[in-house]
């Protein structure tokens, strides 16, 4: 009796020690029938230097996604974007660097 008690001890300290170091099995995800799932990670802006300027000064206050997925504009339509963002906004882009980013946005971005 004496035996089996201190089996049973033992068994209890291995499994309470068990227990501590053996780290708790990932839980299920609650949320995982949830419909509204955030796309993971950031859309790449384009790689290279024609994209560069956008880089540098557009996607400060919002992604670049936000602008690609935009309604496209025409070189005048974009012209104004990019002065709104400037002079409402804020954006610190100095005059000499509109037309930089206002080419690249017809060009990517443009219609017709
Ligand atoms: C200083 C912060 C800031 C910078 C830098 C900035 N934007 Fe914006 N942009 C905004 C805000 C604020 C809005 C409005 C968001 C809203 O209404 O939900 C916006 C909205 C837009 C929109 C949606 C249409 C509209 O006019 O509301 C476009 C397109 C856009 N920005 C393009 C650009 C481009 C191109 C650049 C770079 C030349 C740029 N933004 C840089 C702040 C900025």
């Amino acid at each position: 009796m004496e035996i089996l008690g201190a089996v049973l001890a033992l068994t209890g300290v291995g499994v309470l020690a068990a227990t501590a170091i053996v780290p708790e099995a990932p839980k299920a995800n609650p949320h995982a029938a949830d419909p509204w799932v955030l796309p993971v990670g950031e859309p790449a802006l384009p790689e290279g230097e024609p994209a560069a300027p956008i880089r540098r000064h557009c996607a400060l206050c919002h992604s670049y996604d936000y602008i690609a997925t935009q309604p496209r504009l025409s070189r005048t339509g974009w012209a104004a974007s990019v002065e709104k963002m400037r002079a409402k906004y804020g954006a610190p882009i100095s005059t000499n660097e509109v037309p930089a980013l206002v080419n690249y946005l017809v060009k990517n971005h443009g219609k017709e």
